[in-house]
């Protein structure tokens, strides 16, 4: 059976955009449960300005008490950001940078060209047993610039696959993306000569074109690193207006699964792990699979309590 690997994104990409605030406990349980259901790495917060993304204000709070088994990552945009996640001992680190430097200026207030130097100068430092991690958003459309040349994007990802990066995540940050555009795209990055091994796939799932893609990927070829997805389909960035959440895990799973790819992914186990975080935003997420499932259980929860 060909295995398929899976980056959950949900307690980092998934929780950053909303509102409602999370306690740190909620979020440890939440993560736990996610390592239950069988996925072994997780993106579990970011060292962002807490002014920029209040949700995951706590992240020095939540890493320390994470188990030490887990292989977590964290998103880290600047210096200050790299140094309050080291002295927290995080050491799988994503940084990100854009091809649209639209999007860049008001992700993180840095043109294209800086955020790039800057993401790749936090890598520069590398220790022993770190793992390094590149974003590169907006490889379809940006929310401020619409549609973004592929060769920006190729510039882009020559630049970081030039660095010690072991990852480059290609984010369809705003989930416009069709199989069409992933075609070209994924044969583009192979003519170029970059690895597929480093690539990995992070589809926003605003169109329901996310698992679509990750097919049409897996059809150009099956030794790209692997995909990003969240559960129960939370996510979405602050500075994207239009986004919806990415590509829910339970969708990705139970494709993938019954397609006869392993995932590693116990599907009843993840579609619970959700539950308790959907409850505390009293809403279902919109990940087809996974609200379906959590829905009744979190609706009969809300009428139980207000009962
Ligand atoms: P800035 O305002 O230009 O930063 O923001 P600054 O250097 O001028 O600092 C302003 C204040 O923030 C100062 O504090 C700094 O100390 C503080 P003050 O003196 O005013 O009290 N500060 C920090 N505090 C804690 N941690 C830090 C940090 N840095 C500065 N790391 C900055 C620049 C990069 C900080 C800001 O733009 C930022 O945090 N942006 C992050 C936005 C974000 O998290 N977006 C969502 C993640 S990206 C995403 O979702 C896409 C992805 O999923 C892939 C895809 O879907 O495509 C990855
Ligand atoms: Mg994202």
């Amino acid at each position: 059976m060909t295995a398929v690997r899976i980056r959950e994104v949900g307690p980092r990409d998934g929780l950053q955009n909303e509102a409602t605030p999370i306690p740190t406990e909620t979020k440890l349980a939440f993560i736990r449960a996610l390592m239950d259901s069988g996925l072994p790495e997780i993106e579990v917060t970011s060292f962002v300005s807490p002014k920029w993304v209040p949700q995951l204000a706590d992240a020095a709070e939540l890493v320390p008490q994470l188990p030490p088994e887990l292989r977590a990552w964290v998103l880290v945009p600047n210096a200050k950001g790299l140094e309050r996640a080291r002295a927290v001992g995080a050491y799988r680190i994503a940084v990100l940078t854009a091809a649209s430097s639209a999007f860049t200026e008001r992700n993180l207030n840095m043109t294209r060209d800086e955020a790039t130097a800057t993401a790749l100068s936090l890598l520069a430092e590398r220790g022993p047993n770190d793992a390094q991690r590149v974003y590169v958003s907006t490889v379809f459309d940006c929310p401020y610039a619409g549609r973004v040349p592929l060769a920006d994007v190729l510039a882009t990802v020559r630049a970081v696959a030039a660095s010690s990066a072991d990852e480059i995540s290609l984010g369809d940050t705003i989930g416009t993306a069709t199989p069409g555009d992933v075609r070209e795209l994924a044969q583009a990055l192979l003519r170029e000569g970059i690895a597929p091994q480093r690539i990995w796939w992070h589809f926003h799932d605003t169109r329901g074109t996310a698992l679509a893609n990750v097919y049409e990927a897996l059809h150009v070829s099956s030794d790209w690193a692997g995909f990003d997805s969240s559960a129960a389909g939370l996510g979405g960035c602050p500075y994207a207006p239009g986004a919806a959440g990415n590509l829910a895990t339970e969708d990705l799973v139970y494709a993938l699964e019954r397609d006869g790819m392993a995932t590693g992914v116990n599907l009843d186990r993840l579609a619970r792990a959700s539950e308790p975080i959907l409850a505390q935003l009293l809403r279902t997420g919109p990940g087809s699979t996974g609200s379906g499932r959590a829905s009744s259980r979190v609706q009969r929860a809300i009428l139980a309590a207000e009962r």
